[in-house]
């Protein structure tokens, strides 16, 4: 990452997963920009379809899980209650989005998508890109510089080692 003055570790590891996430996005995008549906025998279109169920599955399970239980309430307790409610709110409305956009992408990939499915998962699907993009561009602008103000560099090395303890489980 572009190193910013009093960067923490755990915001760097944040970091690297905001950009790996956004990168599935940009793939889903590109998905589900085409007119047609995507052959589910088509072996590009199969790595895609794994690629952001994965994607999503780690986002939801892991990453917003661990955002929740280490940072927001820390960010809060610093006084930007404000900053942790509205993060965590966006989350609450990504989750049930970010699931049936995996859900919709293993089914295509376990025998195809009906027509008005496909079209189902194009419409979640846009609106969890645009959601879950804007989230991630005010982690990346708020969160992250607000860690830089809070978190004791034995704090920040405690979270990054949970962190890094649980993406490697
Ligand atoms: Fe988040
Ligand atoms: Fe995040």
């Amino acid at each position: 990452m572009s190193t910013f003055f009093g960067a923490t570790r755990i915001g760097e590891a944040l970091h690297t997963e905001h950009q790996s996430t956004l990168a599935a996005l940009d793939a889903l995008e590109r998905l589900i920009d085409r007119r047609t549906m995507p052959d589910a025998a088509d072996p590009q279109v199969r790595q895609v379809l794994e690629t952001v169920a994965q994607a999503l599955e780690d986002d939801v399970a892991r990453h917003f899980a661990f955002e929740e239980e280490n940072l927001f309430p820390r960010v809060a307790a610093a006084g930007a209650t404000f900053m942790a409610d509205m993060l965590a709110g966006e989350h609450e409305e990504i989750r049930p989005l970010a699931g049936q956009v995996r859900d919709l992408c293993r089914a295509h990939l376990d025998g195809g998508l009906s027509e008005p499915d496909w079209r189902l998962l194009r419409d979640v699907a846009q609106d969890l890109i645009e959601r879950e993009t804007f989230h991630i561009q005010k982690e990346e602008m708020g969160l992250l510089a607000a860690l830089a103000q809070i978190l004791d560099r034995d704090t920040d090395v405690e979270l990054a080692a949970r962190h890094a303890a649980l993406t490697t489980a």
